[in-house]
């Protein structure tokens, strides 16, 4: 008897990532559970996803004149309490640092909306799109790669995905294209991953 594998999502935001996720393992297309999202964030709509599909939401919000250290301290202990098989930044707008990064070795996976080396940090789809209406860029894409250090948007590479702009495309146009991959590279990654870390349960 094989035992799903367990994601702990992180998140700050809109959580429409969490959702492919989510949908994915409800649909059992993804052999996962979500055993819990974490927000840096109040109120955001990653944590109503969340409620509904009835996985425990957890906000951690950063406390004024507490170091990134201390913050990533907390964190490490309510993301470890869930005994996650892998932690899935999908959205997570905040720095890890070493604190957190060491107790989860090879086992973060951080989504961005980017090719490898090219566009790094918050606004990325929109620098893209800025690019290509000055001329400078035709294309951009995304990526999923492990986070094994403090790296921003950097680190070993597990698939990306080629993303075309078209003339026509307008802002908006273009983000639900980049959006539209990013759910489909999230969900073939985190299937690739739990083909091969699945696991022998305890025999009942
Ligand atoms: C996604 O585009 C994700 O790639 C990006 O934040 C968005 C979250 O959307 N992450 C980064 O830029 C990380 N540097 P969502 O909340 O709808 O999933």
């Amino acid at each position: 008897m094989s035992a799903p594998m367990r994601l702990v999502v992180l998140v700050s935001g809109n959580g429409s990532n969490l959702q492919a996720i989510l949908d994915a393992c409800e649909s059992q297309s993804l052999a996962a559970e979500v055993v819990a999202v974490v927000s840096n964030k109040h109120s955001v709509k990653a944590l109503a996803r969340a409620e509904s599909a009835g996985v425990p939401a957890v906000v951690v919000s950063a406390v004024t004149g507490e170091s990134r250290a201390e913050y990533d301290t907390r964190l490490t202990s309510i993301v470890s309490s869930f005994m996650p098989d892998f932690v899935v930044l999908a959205g997570y707008m905040r720095i890890l640092s070493m604190e957190f990064l060491s107790w989860f070795p090879g086992q973060v996976v951080n989504l961005h909306p980017s090719l490898p080396g090219d566009i790094v940090g918050v606004g990325a789809i929109e620098k893209a799109f800025a690019e290509f209406q000055n001329g400078t860029r035709n294309h951009s894409g995304v990526m999923v790669h492990f986070v094994p250090d403090e790296g921003v948007d950097n680190g070993p590479v597990l698939a990306t995905a080629r993303v075309e702009i078209a003339r026509d495309d307008t802002l908006v146009t273009f983000e639900e294209k980049m959006h539209r991959q990013e759910h489909k590279l999230l969900v073939e990654v985190l299937r690739e991953l739990s083909v091969k870390y699945t696991k022998v349960g305890e025999p009942s």
